[in-house]
């Protein structure tokens, strides 16, 4: 009872206490209050941060201070600057800073600190910090420097235990240790489209080569490189595919593996003896069968200064 006939009585208080004007006021700026947190609540996103094109080519020079132009390196991050958007549009991520990521997360694979084994398992902090320093350095902000530097850091894939092949994926074996896992769209994007670009029959070339050529690997038959070794290069392909985060990424995959296992199983080892005989195929299987539609086509390399 005594409840039911507060709040009356408080009105009837406060009408005697404040004038008509004093209530009207009161009255408005409440109305203003609740149409500005409707504002707030109901307003569409702001449209992310961009790269204007003097930044772009200012962290594309960036890249080109520590990688050698026209080297795998250059263009690998130049295809996944090229890849970026139609992944970044679906996963809903900021297109402009996975493409700012994607320039900058391999750059200090070929002059940064440490051995050669170091400096390949720390490229991802090691890109981090430069992205942040070169981000930072032409005034992005700093959400847009975090997110591209976190994506940097985040990207070392494929990683973790692969079942089919009970032996840990590529990079957690080869470095022997854990790496951070992608947490923002960005970051997740970023990983998903090194992996796309592992995956396709240029991938395959490129990690055959590197077992076929680099010291650190023991010496083992072309055959056991591309695609019958513990650490062939298909294995990286089905390491790759097991490890896609977002969904078009995912169904781009399915597509690549298909595409690369018709050429990796169509090879005849008695004919494809060494590493130029296997880019030679390569180039003619991909004349007769072009990448699959779901990866941009990515413009022929210029001298210009735009990646
Ligand atoms: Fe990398």
């Amino acid at each position: 009872m005594m409840r039911k006939l507060a709040l009356p009585v408080l009105a009837a208080v406060a009408r005697a206490l404040l004038s008509r004007r004093t209530r009207r006021a009161i009255a408005l700026v409440m109305g203003g209050l609740l149409v500005a947190l409707g504002y707030v609540a109901l307003r569409p996103a702001p449209p992310g941060e961009k790269l204007t094109p003097k930044e772009r080519e200012r962290i594309y020079a960036a890249l080109l201070k520590h990688v050698e132009r026209g080297g795998p390196n250059h263009l690998h991050s130049r295809r996944l600057y090229h890849y970026a958007p139609p992944f970044a549009e679906a996963a809903g991520a900021n297109v402009h800073v996975v493409q700012a990521a994607a320039l900058l997360h391999d750059a200090t694979k070929e002059d940064g600190k440490g051995e050669p084994k170091e400096k390949f398992c720390t490229h991802g902090e090691q890109g981090a910090d430069l992205t942040k320093a070169v981000l930072s350095e032409i005034g992005k902000s700093e959400t847009f420097t975090e997110t591209a530097s976190e994506a940097v850091r985040e990207h070392m894939g494929p990683c973790g235990f692969n079942w089919s092949y009970l032996s840990r994926r590529f990079m957690s074996k080869f470095c022997d240790r854990r790496f951070p896992k992608p947490s923002s769209a960005e970051a997740k994007v970023l990983y998903d489209i090194d992996m796309l670009d592992l995956m396709t029959v240029d991938g395959v070339v490129k990690v055959a080569e590197l077992r076929q050529k680099n010291p650190e690997f023991e010496k083992e038959p072309l055959e056991a490189s591309v695609r019958s070794g513990p650490d062939s290069a298909w294995k990286s392909v089905v390491d790759a595919k097991q490890t896609l985060l977002t969904e078009k990424a995912k169904s781009c995959g399915a597509a690549l593996a298909e595409h690369t296992k018709i050429f990796v199983d169509g090879l005849d080892f008695a004919k494809v003896t060494d590493v130029p005989a296997l880019k030679q195929a390569a180039a003619a299987y991909l004349v007769a069968s072009p990448l699959p539609s779901c990866l941009p086509v990515v413009p022929p390399l210029t001298d210009g200064p735009s990646p």
